[in-house]
């Protein structure tokens, strides 16, 4: 599945670009984009059809996450996410605020955000070692606290796949087509996303920017799904 991000400042921007598409969409939307006009333009994205990741990490005591899920159930999107450094009881507590609900949507955790460095891990956060030993160590606090999957580069994939199994999700942003000279450092194709076991792939920029952004959702799509 590809999933688009929708970086846009505004309601406005975001619908204009969704007006292109007479299809249905699996769309990401961020901090920015929630902050700035609520919970309502869930409502809207979700009246066009599209299907919803919501991107918010959330990073709390177990009680509020918990609390914070439940007033996100109500939205009725198909992803939501935490942070995995929050702890197994605050990951599971996430994903309880879904009990009783008939379809529950899909709960990723965040394991180490590619922004950081090891240095920065193991200096700043006191964590030792190399950021992939960190980042199976979250995703298998993942899996115990009843998670869907993770967030993580395509580089992890193969790894947390070979450890958590190939039913643990991999959501995986830094897709591009060919090279770029945006800010993605370490990037990889769809094809390839595909090929080391991705389940999605977040796809913002290179469709977002596009001169045309129908044609380029779809040719990521054929090059990620083998069509
Ligand atoms: O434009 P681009 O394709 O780089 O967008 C990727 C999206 O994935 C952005 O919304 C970015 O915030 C998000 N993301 C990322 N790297 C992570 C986690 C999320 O690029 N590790």
């Amino acid at each position: 599945m590809v999933i688009i991000a929708l970086d846009f400042e505004n309601k406005e921007k975001t619908l204009n670009f969704l007006k292109e598409f007479n299809e249905p969409l699996y769309v990401k939307v961020g901090m920015e984009l929630f902050y700035s006009e609520g919970p309502e333009i869930i409502q809207s994205i979700k009246a066009l059809g599209h299907k919803i990741f919501l991107d918010l990490k959330l990073h709390d005591i177990p009680n509020t996450v918990k609390s914070a899920m439940k007033c996100l159930a109500k939205l009725g999107v198909d992803m939501v996410n935490v942070h995995a450094a929050g702890g197994i009881k605050m990951m599971s507590e996430a994903v309880h605020a879904f009990d009783g609900l008939e379809h529950r949507p899909l709960v990723i955790a965040v394991t180490q955000l590619t922004s950081t460095s090891k240095e920065m891990m193991n200096n700043e956060q006191g964590i030792q070692g190399e950021i992939i030993d960190s980042v199976l160590r979250y995703a298998s606090n993942a899996l115990v606290a009843g998670l869907d999957g993770v967030v993580c580069s395509p580089l992890e994939v193969a790894m947390i796949k070979q450890k958590l199994g190939k039913d643990f999700l991999t959501v995986t942003p830094g897709i591009r087509l060919a090279s770029t000279d945006d800010d993605q450092v370490r990037v990889t194709t769809p094809a390839d996303a595909r090929r080391i076991g991705s389940d999605f792939i977040v796809v913002g920029r290179p469709i977002t920017r596009s001169e045309n952004k129908v044609e380029s959702y779809h040719q990521i799509r054929k090059d990620f799904m083998g069509e």
